[in-house]
């Protein structure tokens, strides 16, 4: 294919319509990916925690940790004592909620402050799930363990090719530009790269919430990037590129 500047308006208009479908498109991808991972923490924007709970879950998040003050109230169990109630429900719960635990601290626990209002008929009258046996502590204990494996296949595989592709394409485009070889040859491989940090990302925060770097560089680059390609494609091919991006190597003749 001849420089994109050296095209025929047809061609060019060709390319320019595509050029404009898809930094939309990567712009919705952005933003979606920004409005389905902003706040989960509290806090606004995306931060590496948001990025944690979604991979990898929120270990803190069952439903017994989120009611345990109010059933302590219920209870009527000091407040002094919550700090160390708690420490012992995420504790059991950390540690994948054994039967050994649950036997040596769980159950006296619940037996003497729960039970009055959990047992099998009071929790039929009060419409409250029963805290009798192992498995009904274990149930109430299910924290949110994050994406599914599942999900993250299937992202995966539409994610992987359809941005492969695109970003296949948007290289096609920009090797075709004035750019400095250098440029082009950085701005080629980028969302490729980052592309794949941040699929790695996703399975590996699941083992280790620290690899949520890899998440957010990764998802920070590849599609920008791709866009960056689109848009001095765009401009190389109708206005030309500033003096400091081109390379003085055969395209320009
Ligand atoms: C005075 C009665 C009472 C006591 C004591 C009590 N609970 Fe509850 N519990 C309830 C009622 C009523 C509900 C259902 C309504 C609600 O969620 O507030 C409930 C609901 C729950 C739920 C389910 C919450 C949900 O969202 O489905 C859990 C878990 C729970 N209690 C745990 C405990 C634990 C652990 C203790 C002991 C520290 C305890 N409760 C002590 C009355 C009690």
């Amino acid at each position: 294919m001849r420089p994109l500047h050296k095209l025929s308006i047809a061609e060019k208009l060709q390319h320019t319509g595509f050029i404009i479908l898809v930094c939309f498109g990567l712009l919705c991808a952005e933003v979606y990916l920004f409005v389905t991972h902003t706040g989960l923490d509290g806090k606004a924007g995306v931060t590496l925690k948001d990025i944690q709970l979604s991979y990898a879950g929120n270990p803190h998040s069952s439903k017994v940790q989120t009611v345990l003050p109010t059933m302590l109230t219920n209870a009527g169990v000091p407040k002094a004592e919550w700090p160390a109630d708690k420490a012992m429900f995420d504790h059991w719960i950390a540690g994948g909620e054994t039967k050994a635990e649950y036997d040596a601290k769980i159950k006296p626990f619940i037996a003497q402050h729960c039970l009055m209002c959990h047992s099998v008929a009071m929790s039929k009258q009060l419409h409250n799930p029963p805290l009798v046996t192992y498995n009904d502590v274990k149930a109430v204990a299910k924290v949110d363990t994050g994406m599914s494996y599942t999900t993250m296949f299937m992202t995966g595989m539409v994610h992987l090719t359809m941005l492969g592709v695109i970003f296949w394409l948007a290289a096609y485009l920009f090797v075709r530009t004035r750019a400095k070889d250098g440029l082009k040859a950085l701005l080629v491989i980028v969302p490729f790269l980052a592309m794949m940090l941040d699929f790695s990302g996703w399975f590996l925060t699941k083992q280790n919430p620290n690899f949520a770097w890899f998440v957010l560089i990764g998802g920070g680059l590849s599609c920008p990037i791709a866009a960056l390609e689109l848009i001095l494609s765009f401009f190389d091919m109708w206005v030309g590129l500033p003096g400091f991006l081109r390379g003085n190597g055969a395209a320009e003749a």
